[in-house]
């Protein structure tokens, strides 16, 4: 039987890895231009990592989780998001020692053991960001205009951007009990997943896709309405100055998270592009969980978009680069002066394929077209005899004569350039 890949796990081919490289870019540079730096932290973290920061009562760690003993009987854990792992590191190596400030950002694969669909699998990648040691509601407005100048400039209007506030330790118990006295009233219309989210992590059931949990849950009490004053009083700047930056949000009282970390402010980009898979990217503040996985009491905010739904809303533009040149020989003798003249231009900076086979001229002039080639030079007896050839822009067929030294076609490429 023929080998394929795991369910879930997915080939980023080369017509597709131009795109991810482009996402990728861009991000690296709205996100070094705010300050972040990168920091590269395992695949793997010890499972308890992921229970003590996720929670216990999630789908991730309930059943999504790569979960498996090693050879030293330890049970380890593919990550299933980066938080958890670069907080882990934040920890591990005293980053707060000189400044608590941090402003961390990293991208690469997470797994989730998910039905796969479209937008959703089982190993995907997250770009995400965090910055620590910020209590004030500054640190949310950047984090959020940043992202939401990272889809600006990568040219995208969908997503948009919604935000809400889950409180803080003080006032959220008030209003898991207001939830569950409003939930425990209409238990039988609820699935069977809700009844038991009910008990333990009522929120969730906000979340519920089930039509009879949606109608059941549609005047639930709103967080907003039990947020205590100073989660009021964050929630309300930071607001103020996602209005002062002019950047455009709405709030949605019935987001809720998956992961259970998040304190105060929450957000998600959204989109109605990629059917139920519409969080583009999500995150929020998470002001315990420094302290709960052993650290000192600081606060930290951040978030993590999907790069293979950033990839889908871009869909098929293409963002592969092309050869500046294509050289092609009318016979195996102009092989050697072609191969020094191409060794030459890619050691100057421009981009050339030319026949690897010893291919008919129409063959390679059909390579050069398949490629996007945007130049081409054809060497024959009498150009090698002169010196001199001519230089033709592909798309419209226009010509120049050039000599045939890298010095020369090389200016070719840049004067056709300007
Ligand atoms: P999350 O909401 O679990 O948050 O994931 C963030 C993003 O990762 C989602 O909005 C989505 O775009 C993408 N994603 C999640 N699961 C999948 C999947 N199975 N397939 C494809 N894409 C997926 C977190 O992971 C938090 N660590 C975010 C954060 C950072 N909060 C604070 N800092």
């Amino acid at each position: 039987m023929a080998l394929t890949a795991v369910k879930g796990f997915n080939d980023i081919l080369p017509d597709e890895s131009g795109r991810w490289q482009h996402i990728e870019q861009m991000a690296r540079r709205v996100f070094e231009l705010n300050g972040f730096a990168e920091i590269r932290v395992p695949v793997l973290e010890k499972t308890e990592l992921f229970s003590r920061s996720i929670g216990d009562a999630t789908d991730i760690v309930e059943k999504e989780m790569y979960t498996f003993t090693d050879k030293g009987e330890n049970s380890v854990t593919l990550r299933p998001e980066g938080t958890a792992g670069v907080m882990r590191a934040f920890i591990e190596h005293k980053l707060y020692a000189a400044d608590p400030v941090a402003k961390l950002y990293y991208l690469g694969p997470m797994f989730r053991y998910e039905r796969p669909q479209k937008g959703r699998y089982r190993q995907f990648h997250q770009i995400g960001a965090e910055i620590t040691g910020v209590h004030d509601p500054l640190a949310d407005a950047q984090v959020l205009n940043m992202l939401t100048a990272f889809f600006r400039e990568i040219g995208l209007t969908e997503p948009t951007l919604q935000i809400n506030s889950l409180g803080c330790p003080e006032c959220r118990p008030a209003y898991r009990t207001a939830l569950r006295n409003f939930l425990d009233e209409r238990m039988a219309l609820l699935c069977d997943d809700c009844k038991r989210r009910s008990a333990t992590n009522p929120l969730r059931t906000l979340d519920c896709k089930v039509p009879g949990c949606v109608e059941a849950t549609a005047g639930a009490p709103s967080v907003l309405d039990h947020l205590c004053s100073s989660c009021d009083d964050h929630f309300s700047s930071v607001r103020r100055y996602l209005d002062l930056s002019a950047t455009p949000y709405s709030i949605n009282a019935r987001m809720v998270r998956g992961l259970d970390y998040y304190t105060r402010t929450t957000f998600e980009m959204v989109t109605g592009l990629l059917g139920a898979q519409s969080a583009v990217a999500a995150g929020g503040r998470y002001d315990g969980l420094i302290s709960q996985l052993g650290g000192p009491a600081i606060p930290g905010i951040g978030f993590a978009m999907g790069l293979e739904r950033v990839a889908l809303l871009l869909g098929s533009q293409n963002f592969s680069s092309c050869p500046d040149l294509f050289i092609a020989t009318m016979g195996v003798g102009e092989r050697d002066v072609a191969f020094r003249l191409m060794d030459g231009l890619l050691k100057s900076g421009i981009r050339v394929e030319m026949d690897y086979e010893g291919k008919s001229l129409k063959s390679q002039m059909r390579r050069a077209d398949k490629l996007k080639s945007r130049y081409s030079v054809v060497i024959g007896e009498n150009e090698v005899a002169s010196g001199r050839a001519t230089f033709k822009r592909m798309a419209d067929g226009a010509q120049a004569d050039t000599a045939l030294t890298v010095a020369e076609i090389r200016a070719c490429v840049m004067k056709s350039e300007q």
